[in-house]
């Protein structure tokens, strides 16, 4: 029979994936999982994910359902792992079922780890009882996915680097509504990524000539960025935006061996953002480990930069994001 008290060990979290703009990419500590430069990020209004965490001794082992999709034992695995930290955190051995919901199913090509790591988290804490303050939250967080800290926090955020485990943790520079900017994602390719980031990122770190260079460019350009935001001036933080993803993909194609995430329509709009601008329309581009393009522009370009969207062929979706706030809450549970 449930007991209330286990009934009360139930909580629900909905947390948005982010954009890097200054990217993370290369841990300088595998085992503390400190990254190698500090990282800075928007939240993604329309992309997130929902995840319910119940414990109970009625639950036999952790159980992941992930609504509409298939899960595989390395995802499981991981889930287990991070449930880990916070039954240590709590002082039990309770199992748990975790039932989650992407807004983006994983077919969009959209990476949920982040948003499903930082759900998962506020989540797990919350059925546990833990009155964890938001910057132990990211760094516990931080321990399952690195970007997956960032969506803790809300509006933009910047993931310090540290020297240690409890310096590392991302905190909100500005809040949501601070500037209306809009990330126009466009979706080229639905399939799963090949090589996964955490990989990617260590052979590059082993591999590439540029690696040290460009972690060394990300430090100052992430000072660049912040005072360009201090100002509101999205002519210089797309510059840097746009810097600082050629430079992370210049080491990730020049690793040993190559990571090409780019289709020949990714490089596509990539060069057309140029002529875009050119032509007069203000939006800069990015793109993570993956084919698809984030258009970073003002509210008032949307319209424009979806009409010249229209020109371009390999498009399959589009999702135009506001800048999300932080993990939260819900009284709706997924089951
Ligand atoms: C290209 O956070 O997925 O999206 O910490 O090993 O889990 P691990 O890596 P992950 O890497 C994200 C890389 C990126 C850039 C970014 O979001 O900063």
């Amino acid at each position: 029979m449930v007991k209330k008290e286990d009934f009360m060990m139930k909580k629900t979290a909905i947390a948005t994936a982010n954009i890097a703009f200054i990217k993370y990419w290369g841990k300088k500590d595998e085992v503390l999982h400190l990254p190698a430069n500090p990282s800075f990020s928007m939240n993604l209004d329309a992309c997130f994910t929902i995840t319910t965490v119940e414990f109970s001794p009625e639950y036999k082992k952790d159980t992941l359902e992930i609504v509409g999709e298939m899960t595989d034992e390395e995802e499981i695995n991981r889930v287990s792992q991070h449930l880990d930290r916070f039954r240590k955190l709590a002082k039990t051995n309770l199992f748990a079922r975790v039932v989650s919901k992407n807004s983006f199913p994983k077919s969009t090509g959209v990476a949920s780890s982040a948003s499903a790591f930082a759900a998962l988290s506020a989540a797990a804490a919350g059925a546990l009882g833990l009155s964890l303050s938001e910057k132990k939250l990211t760094i516990v967080t931080r321990l399952a996915s690195g970007s997956a800290c960032r969506s803790v926090p809300e509006g933009f955020v910047e993931w310090l680097e540290g020297t240690s485990s409890k310096t590392s943790y991302a905190h909100s520079l500005y809040p949501h509504d601070y500037w209306d900017l809009r990330d126009v994602l466009v979706i080229v390719a639905k399939n799963k990524k090949k090589v996964k980031s955490t990989v990617g990122m260590k052979i590059g770190k082993k591999t590439s000539i540029f690696y040290q260079a460009r972690v060394k460019r990300a430090k100052v350009l992430i000072g660049e960025l912040k005072q360009a935001f201090e100002r509101k001036d999205l002519g210089k933080a797309g510059e840097i935006i746009e810097e600082d993803c050629i430079n992370t993909h210049c080491v990730m194609m020049s690793s040993y061996p190559p990571l090409f995430y780019w289709l020949p329509v990714t490089f596509d709009i990539i060069r057309s953002v140029g002529e875009w601008r050119r032509q007069g329309v203000a939006v800069y581009q990015t793109v993570d480990a993956g084919p698809n393009v984030h258009l970073i522009c003002e509210k008032d370009t949307v319209g424009k930069v979806l009409r010249k969207l229209e020109r371009i062929e390999g498009v399959e979706k589009i999702i135009v994001n506001k800048p999300g706030r932080g993990v939260v809450l819900s009284k709706k549970h997924l089951f």
